[in-house]
């Protein structure tokens, strides 16, 4: 018999609190048949209920290390796409809110990446010489063009591993969609910044001249996060007037200036790591987003530690927070009654070239 969805119009009135108890019966219901899979950057309501938490490297390899029939991901749209192409044929991917994307990811394309490799192919052969890298942060058809194209995926956790694998079999790379990550890995790889060269998907040739586009080393894709493009250079230094002592700390999609400025840049998982592994009393600036660093500040206060965000102004990632409690309650308690919601299915042609370039990153960190 064909099981109806109970609607999500149920769930929208609930106060937040009144969906614990039925997020916390709904998991005992499905016991291990579900695994909830929790990014940093949820909010502390729902990031509570994960079985499982990390950052996007770490949360890959969970995803296809579980056996779980239904992998509930409380992230963005990506890490659940990420999710359907690692897991095994009979499990589920599902992302409890649709409109939970992500806005860097969404400054590429196919159609424009398609683009850039053809007006690259009028300088160079890019095939020979270019190795397409996409960030983990980008649609499952950009993996594909990577994983058709030989090329390759990373996270902010492997980046540079990742460029050094890309180097090793082309000259160039071309890096999207996030061009301070890119930056900052090239950098750290001693690539002189006049070798990386921004490619503008907005203009004829990337607004690059021929001559450019051969001696280029590196080409950043014009893209950012919204949130840490939030995080300026001038924060810091004015922080640090004020606590001399103090340690700085930031995520690799913040601008060069404030990853020049900071003591360690890192993932969120190496941010967590780095600045619970510190001495008791020491004090932090966090250029990251707000809900984890909220987190950590929080836990981090009994040990003496003094966490403080990085932007004067409140700075969320506002599609992460789209999960909410209300639509957790509703995934959960439709896979209870035996109806799957929010089901993420990456194509099944898509999927195999994303998993050549996601099984390649897998290989190398
Ligand atoms: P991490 O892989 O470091 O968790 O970063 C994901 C992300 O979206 C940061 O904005
Ligand atoms: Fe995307 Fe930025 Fe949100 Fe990360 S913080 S998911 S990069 S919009």
């Amino acid at each position: 018999m064909e099981v109806s969805t109970i609607k999500f119009d149920r769930f929208k009135p609930l106060a937040d609190d009144a969906c614990d108890g039925r997020i916390v019966a709904a998991k005992k219901a499905l016991g291990k048949r579900a695994v909830i899979l929790g990014h940093h950057y949820q909010r502390a309501d729902v990031y509570k209920h994960a079985d499982l938490t990390g950052d996007s490297l770490r949360l890959s390899k969970l995803a296809a290390q579980t056996d779980a029939e239904y992998i509930v991901f409380c992230g963005v749209h990506f890490m659940a796409e990420v999710a359907d192409i690692l897991s095994k044929p009979h499990q589920k991917a599902i992302l409890p809110d649709l409109s939970a994307g992500c806005s860097m990811a969404d400054m590429a394309n196919l159609a424009k990446v398609e683009r850039a490799w053809r007006e690259i192919g009028e300088v160079l052969d890019p095939e020979e010489k270019v190795t397409p890298i996409t960030y983990i942060n980008s649609a499952a058809d950009l993996k594909a063009f990577c994983g058709e194209h030989g090329g390759i995926v990373c996270t902010s956790t492997n980046a540079r591993e990742i460029l050094q694998w890309a180097f090793a079999r082309r000259e160039k790379v071309l890096f999207f969609p996030d061009q301070h990550l890119g930056r900052w890995t090239g950098y750290l790889m001693d690539i002189p910044l006049s070798e990386m060269l921004v490619w503008d998907p907005d203009e004829p040739m990337g607004g690059l001249t021929a001559q450019q586009i051969k001696m280029a080393k590196v080409l950043l894709w014009k893209g950012h996060c919204s949130v840490h493009q939030m995080f300026q250079a001038q924060h810091v230094l004015r922080w640090r007037q004020q606590n001399p002592s103090g340690m700085v700390i930031s995520h690799p999609e913040c601008n060069f200036e404030v990853c020049k400025l900071s003591d360690y840049v890192g993932s969120t998982d190496f941010i967590i790591k780095t600045v619970a592994a510190s001495a008791p009393g020491t004090r932090w600036l966090v250029g990251t987003e707000l809900n984890l660093v909220n987190r950590i500040a929080e836990e981090l206060k009994p040990q003496g530690k003094i966490v403080q965000f990085m932007a004067p102004t409140v700075c969320m990632c506002s599609t992460m927070a789209r999960i909410d409690p209300q639509h957790l309650a509703w995934s959960l308690e439709n896979l209870v009654a035996g109806k799957v919601v929010n089901q993420i299915k990456v194509p099944p042609h898509e999927a195999e070239l994303a998993r050549i370039a996601l099984d390649r990153m897998l290989a190398v960190s």
